[in-house]
């Protein structure tokens, strides 16, 4: 029963996946034929993702975005309980911008939580060590993150504990993608899970040698 449940909302997370790559898809090829297949590598140029946004950054310091307004942007949304998928993402940002070696300066790496009730910015600041010296983590309030989420069309929900459990032991089903922001907040790539550390790199170099 437990692993039908599992599986169940496995199946549900992928299809929201699947929706919301189909409706960046639909974005990304508004103004050229539509595409039979999904592109490989990352989604290029699309509208419409972020936003401002008010957040408290894992030393306790109010950030908006017009702090990163002069830095390109590496973003990821999750949750510092993740057991999997957010390290894996965080790690491969990591890698990125050791692999960038000086141009790294010029991007920010961004972990925003879409797990306020528990991530807070004390929690947030031992997490963030783990993986790189710059990367900087963000909590809010739930409004806050409410707000954030929906700037960056982030999907997210709570998966009640089982049965037994205490009540703080629940997991939370997330979107998981890299956002590659402009200085200017516009979204440049958005990178699947199935985009490694390199394809993240090439975007990246591609981008800061563009004329
Ligand atoms: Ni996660």
């Amino acid at each position: 029963m437990h692993i039908k449940k599992r599986v169940l909302r496995t199946v549900i997370l992928a299809l929201i996946g699947v929706g919301l790559g189909a409706v960046f898809a639909l974005v990304q090829n508004k103004s050229s034929a539509p595409s039979p297949s999904t592109p490989a590598g990352p989604l290029l140029n699309v509208a419409g993702v972020g936003g401002p946004y008010t957040l408290t950054d894992h030393t306790g310091k109010v950030r908006t975005e017009a702090d990163f307004k002069n830095t390109y942007k590496l973003i990821y949304f999750g949750f510092t309980f993740c057991p999997a998928i957010c390290p894996t993402e965080l790690q491969k940002i990591t890698i990125a911008l050791n692999e960038l070696g000086d141009d790294a300066s010029k991007i920010q790496p961004l972990f925003i939580s879409v797990d306020p009730e528990r991530d807070t910015s004390a929690v947030l600041k031992n997490y963030v060590t783990l993986f790189h010296p710059r990367l900087i983590g963000m909590t809010g309030t739930q409004d806050q993150i409410d707000a954030v989420k929906k700037a960056y069309k982030v999907y997210s929900a709570k998966v009640p504990p089982s049965k037994g459990a205490d009540a703080d032991e629940y997991m939370v089903d997330h979107t998981s993608f890299i956002y590659f922001m402009s200085p200017d907040d516009q979204l440049i790539a958005l990178f699947r899970t199935e985009d490694n550390a390199d394809v993240v790199v090439e975007q990246v170099r591609r981008t800061l040698t563009q004329p």
